[in-house]
Formats: C-alpha cells, structure tokens, sequence
C-alpha cells in the first residue's frame, strides 16, 4: 500500500478525474437560447411546462414551479393550513429550511430525533410529540432515503395531522415501490445545482389535492387568487411572496428533466460500486438501506465507528482526521451539517421575528429545545462524512472505484494519521 497523499504519498484519485455536476449537453444549450429567443423571461411558457412534465414524472397531479425548494416548503406549510402558534413536528437533522419554512408562516416547530441508520425522523418517536397544538408532520427525505411513509401516513390520519414531505433530496427515492412526494398532502423538490435535478436554483411543490395546490399558488404569487392562464387582477386577496421562477431557469431544468432517469441510473451503479468495495473495512459504517427503501444516492453518507478502531477520544477528531485524509486522497469528502437544528442561533435564541415571534405567539404552547435530547442526530453529527459528486453523472463506476481506493486506503492506514 502506498503512503497516504496527506503524507505526501500519491493521490488514489488523480486530480481532473471527477467531473463537475451537472453535465451540460446540446439539449440544455439548445432550451436555453429557444428561451431567451422568446419574449418571455418571467413565469413564461417553459415553466408551465416543466410543471406538467415534472408532475408526470413524479406521478402528481399538480406542480407549482418556484425560485428555491425554500419557497416549496414555505408554499406547503400555509397550503395544509399551518399558521400562527400551530406546532409543526420536524427532524433533528436536516437542512436549516426543511425546519424554517415553518417559522416562515408564524408556526413553532417541535423537533423530533433521528434514527441513526437511515438519518431520518424516527417514525416510533412521532406519536409522543404529539399535542392538541399540532398540525402537521414534516418529514424530510434525507440525502435520498425515504422516510417509512407508511407509519408516517397512518399517524398523521390517527390524529388527524398534514404530511408535508421535504423531497429536496430526493427525486426519484421510493418508498415500498412509490416514488416521494405521493404519499403526504403536499411535497417540495429543490432545482438547486447540487440536486439530483437542476434549474440553478429553483423548487417545484406537488400535490394531489386542488384545494392545497390552490392555497399554495396564492402564496406564490403576491397573494392573488388567479390563475397564471387567467388574466390578473393584480388584487392581493391574501399575504403573499413572489416565489415565481423564470423561462430560462425553467428551460434548462427541462432539458435536464430528459436525463433525469439516466442520472439516477449511474448514482445508483455508483453507488453499488462503494457499497460492495467498502463492505469490509474495519471501523466504516456504510449507509443502511431499509427494507423498502430504494434511494436515490443523492448523498452518500458514511459514519466511522470509534470504538472499532479503538479511540476513545471525541469521535469527531477522529472523524476529521480520516475525513482530511480521505480528502487528500483526492476524493471530495464533507461534513453536511455542523450543528443538529435545535443548536442552531435562531431556535435557540426563540426569535425569528423580534419580540420572540412566534414561540411568543399568544395562540401559541411553550416548547423546550433541549441539546441533549436528542442522541440518534448528535451521533450522526459527531461521526459522518459524505459525498455527493463522484456519484453523480458524468462520473462513472471507474471514479466511484478510485473512491474506494481512497477510502480503503485511509482506513487500513489509520495509524499513520496525526490524531494528537
Ligand atoms: C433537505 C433540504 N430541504 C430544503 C432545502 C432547500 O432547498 P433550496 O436550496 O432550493 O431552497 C435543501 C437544499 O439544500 C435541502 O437539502
């Protein structure tokens, strides 16, 4: 075995051979000057499109295309009816804004701990949190492994709650068989560049039920009640926000909407590819894949596991000393979150609108956000490392071999790491 790169051996994976995400064809050049050929560059012909093809492909019947899965998810809160004082239950772990977005429209969230194998709400824990205050479950798909909507769904139906499903990070993942976004009242995608399917930026909301897509396209739109193929009256029925995307973004999310499958296809193979080369190495826990789960490998999330590799330390030291390692190695390993949601400022700190809004909100119930509760996500937090790129297309399975090089390399040399 070679000296490790971070002690100036060579590089596993050579530098300029994993490709940048995503790919841009003739397709995406040809939708985007078709785009700016037209005379419409607001909400234009393009975005109406992309919402019947995306719904298509997801099996929707309505989708709203918007500047950023933020809005999505802000969109889906006001759409089930959440609002001022109403507890929202939500993930530990996540993005800030899966959580956020219920701030957005003046609802507490309550959080609820993560499994540590699937990363995702703890479905067992979601009943206990449950209060008179509560309106909706908010569950998040994370990094591309879905949720077991089946206990989700039949809690939420017991108690009479929305689902609200963040797919951000989760095109295509199914669940038993159906894709993401089918099973809650309402669900948000992302188009941000680093998604599995890109406009730039941008979101799509989805969802079966008229009435909630009719709320959220209110929200959309500076609170007006037509529709886009309506003339406008300009009239704010309601509060809104100018949530629109643009012709062009839109073009460019339809010419990678054609790939989309194909993508999927090579983060899958991927994915199988690390999955089978790492299976055996001592002090790596590889992602679990529940049954009924197919991911989409969006992200693919690894933990070390301290105690095998006989540190006693904080695992996170050890974790940054192999997670630079493996960087070193050439391969772009990262931390995806720093701090569990409840640690973040703007919880802790109950203030997201001066004056203490909305945990102060008079129709509001206290709720306590307590560091320590919540030990599936804080052990997440303290051992994972991740990778997004070197699955995704055009990178094929002879990056994700190097990959595994790399990895395997810096785990079979861990006491070559300076860990003092
Ligand atoms: C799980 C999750 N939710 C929400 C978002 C927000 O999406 P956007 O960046 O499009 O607003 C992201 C984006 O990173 C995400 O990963």
């Amino acid at each position: 075995m070679a000296e490790l790169a971070i002690n100036g051996g060579p590089k596993a994976v050579p530098e300029g051979m994993i490709k940048p995400w995503p790919p841009v064809t003739d397709l995406d050049r040809r939708y985007v000057l078709e785009s700016l050929a037209n005379d419409v560059h607001t909400y234009g012909p393009n975005c109406r499109k992309l919402e019947e093809e995306f719904a298509a492909w997801n099996g929707n019947r309505f989708a709203i295309l918007t500047n950023s899965g933020t809005a999505a998810l802000h969109m889906a809160i006001a759409a089930c009816g959440c609002g001022a004082g109403d507890h929202v239950l939500v993930p530990a772990y996540s993005w800030s804004s899966s959580v956020t977005c219920a701030l957005h429209h003046n609802c507490v969230p309550v959080f609820v701990d993560v499994r540590f194998d699937t990363i995702n709400i703890d479905e067992d824990k979601i009943e206990t949190a449950i209060t008179p205050r509560t309106r909706a479950i908010l569950v998040v798909h994370l990094h591309g492994m879905a949720v077991n909507m089946d206990k989700v769904c039949a809690i939420a139906r017991k108690h009479g709650l929305k689902v609200i499903e963040d797919c951000c990070q989760a095109h295509g993942a199914q669940f038993r068989g159906r894709k993401v976004g089918l099973w809650g009242d309402v669900a948000a995608f992302s188009l941000n560049q680093n998604k599995c399917l890109t406009s730039g930026e941008g979101g799509v909301l989805v969802t079966d039920d008229r009435t909630v897509c009719d709320n959220a396209r209110m929200i959309w739109s500076f609170g007006e009640t037509r529709t886009p193929a309506e003339d406008r009256d300009y009239h704010a029925y309601a509060l809104g926000w100018m949530y629109r995307s643009s012709d062009l973004a839109a073009a460019f999310g339809r010419a990678q909407l054609t790939r989309l499958d194909a993508y999927l296809e090579i983060q899958k193979k991927n994915a199988q590819v690390l999955l089978d080369g790492l299976a055996d190495v001592p002090g790596l826990i590889l992602p679990a894949v529940p049954e009924g789960c197919t991911p989409n490998w969006y992200n693919f999330q690894v933990r070390i596991d301290a105690d095998a590799l006989g540190w006693n330390g904080p695992p996170s030291r050890l974790r940054d000393a192999i997670m630079q390692a493996i960087q070193a190695e050439g391969v772009p390993a990262g931390i995806y979150q720093r701090f569990i949601l409840p640690d973040m400022t703007v919880f802790k700190a109950k203030n997201a609108y001066g004056r203490g809004c909305p945990w102060s909100c008079p129709f509001t119930e206290p709720v306590e956000y307590d560091s320590g509760a919540f030990p599936g996500a804080t052990k997440h937090l303290e051992t994972h490392f991740g990778m997004t790129t070197p699955l995704r297309a055009p990178n094929s399975t002879d990056v994700a071999s190097a990959v595994t090089e790399g990895i395997r390399k810096v785990f079979e040399n861990t006491d070559r790491l300076a860990l003092d």
